[in-house]
């Protein structure tokens, strides 16, 4: 093999890599992958607010929960409140006033009671709404209140307990109850009378009839007698 012959060889060889090289560079410009700017999924995760389950959800008012409360449930809810309060007519004071007659008694005003600044200033009267805001939370509506009871937050518990201690009273006043919305109530019984008995007659006996009926298996002919 001649000297020639080499450079031959080695020519075709650089030349080839030399080629490779370019096209790799060529090619490496034509088709350079573009990064999207945004990611092709956002990844969301929606969590639960925490502690969901604190607040109540869209509550039935006050007056709804009444016409369904049961003032013996409340007794039984009310004992409670029986470490701090008594509910005797003419009962004693405890930790907090007795609570004998408490709808509609002006607040902060039982005999020989003495109350925090915050409560006698917040004035008024204890009405059943009131009552109610008050034992979900004392403190939120009466802040600075010294009745240390955090509340209660099932409202059907509220309403059984506020129809109990409106039976403490010598005249309870009737509980308010709301008036049942005329909307959305059930068919009146006569409008899905009228409208079945139509229909029926004319759809199910006419069907049978319909129907061809069945060729009666035919006996077979008696064989001819014999003569
Ligand atoms: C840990 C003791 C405690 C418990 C339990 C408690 N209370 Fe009280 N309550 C008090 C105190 C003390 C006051 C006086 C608050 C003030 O002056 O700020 C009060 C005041 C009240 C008042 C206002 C009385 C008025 O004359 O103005 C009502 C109504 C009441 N409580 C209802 C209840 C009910 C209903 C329960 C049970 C679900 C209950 N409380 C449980 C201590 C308590």
């Amino acid at each position: 093999m001649d000297s020639f012959e080499l450079n031959k060889i080695l020519g075709a060889v650089l030349g080839t890599l030399l080629i490779t090289l370019s096209l790799n560079i060529v090619a490496g410009a034509m088709f350079s992958p573009h990064k999207p700017e945004k990611p092709g999924y956002d990844i969301v995760v929606t969590e639960p607010p925490a502690g969901g389950g604190t607040t109540a959800p869209q509550e039935e008012p006050i007056e709804q929960l009444l016409a369904k409360a049961t003032p013996d449930k409340g007794a039984s809810i009310a004992k409670k409140c029986l470490a701090c309060h008594d509910f005797a007519k003419g009962g004693p004071n405890k930790v907090g006033p007795n609570l004998y007659g408490i709808v509609n008694r002006d607040r902060a005003t039982h005999e020989g009671f003495s109350y925090t600044a915050a409560m006698k200033g917040k004035g008024g009267k204890w009405t059943i709404q009131d009552l109610n805001t008050y034992l979900i939370s004392p403190r939120a509506f009466v802040p600075g209140t010294s009745m240390a009871f955090a509340g209660i937050s099932k409202g059907s518990d509220r309403a059984d307990l506020i129809a109990y201690l409106n039976t403490l009273a010598d005249n309870p006043a009737p509980l308010p109850t709301a008036p049942v919305p005329a909307q959305g109530a059930a068919p009146k019984p006569q409008d899905t009378q009228a409208a079945a008995p139509k229909d029926e007659p004319k759809n199910a006996p006419p069907a049978q009839n319909a129907q061809p009926a069945k060729p009666a298996p035919t006996p077979a002919p008696a064989p001819a007698p014999k003569h």
